[in-house]
């Protein structure tokens, strides 16, 4: 086995991506360049062992936090579990993540609207896809981090990088076809946890 896999840890894939954050604005490319470093990270069989237990969350069933910045908004790196479609959901940031374990289906929306009537969103589905192990995908900062996961198998678990810890502040759900959305219920337990998913 290659032994530079097997060491390969968040904290390394964190200091690569805070080098590209630095070089300019996250398009596509950049994007999928921290797709690749989560898929090598998502390579270790362990990660849960290494992880630290977080159990439930928002949308989880059970997560580990892999990694948590010192900085409160600074990113965070969650292997969470899903055994049911969750709700349509943003982050308030960006996001990318490498299925681990089961495959999901995964959709995200654009915002078409302008954010400035409440309880309304006008959205646009751009991504419908099918996620197996080791595939990639990434949803872009605000307005448009909007998406939804729906586990095919009887559970699975996806590895999630987030730019920014947003402490589900800012978190809200959506119902495209009638145009709505509402703050999550977020537990206040979880909103003070400083992990979510
Ligand atoms: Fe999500």
């Amino acid at each position: 086995m290659d032994e530079e896999l097997v060491e390969y840890s968040p904290q390394e894939l964190i200091a690569e991506v805070k080098v590209i954050i630095s070089s300019g604005e996250l398009n596509d490319e950049r994007f999928k360049y921290i797709g690749d470093l989560l898929h090598k990270l998502a390579s270790r069989s362990d990660l849960k062992s290494i992880g630290e237990h977080r159990g439930k969350g928002v949308n989880a069933v059970d997560s580990y936090v892999l990694y948590r910045d010192d900085e409160p908004d600074g990113p965070i790196i969650i292997l969470a579990e899903f055994d049911k479609p969750t709700k349509i959901h943003n982050h308030g940031t960006w996001g990318v993540m490498c299925a681990y374990e089961g495959r999901e289906k995964y959709k995200q929306w654009k915002r078409m609207d302008e954010g400035d009537e409440l309880g309304k969103a006008t959205l646009r589905l751009v991504t419908d896809i099918v996620l197996d192990v080791g595939d990639i995908v990434w949803w872009p900062d605000v307005p448009n981090d909007i998406h939804m996961q729906d586990p095919i198998d009887d559970s699975m678990w996806q590895l999630v990088l987030m730019g920014r810890n947003t402490l589900g502040a800012d978190e809200e759900h959506y119902d495209p076809d009638l145009g709505l959305r509402w703050p999550a219920d977020i537990p206040p337990h979880m909103r003070s946890s400083k992990t979510r998913g």
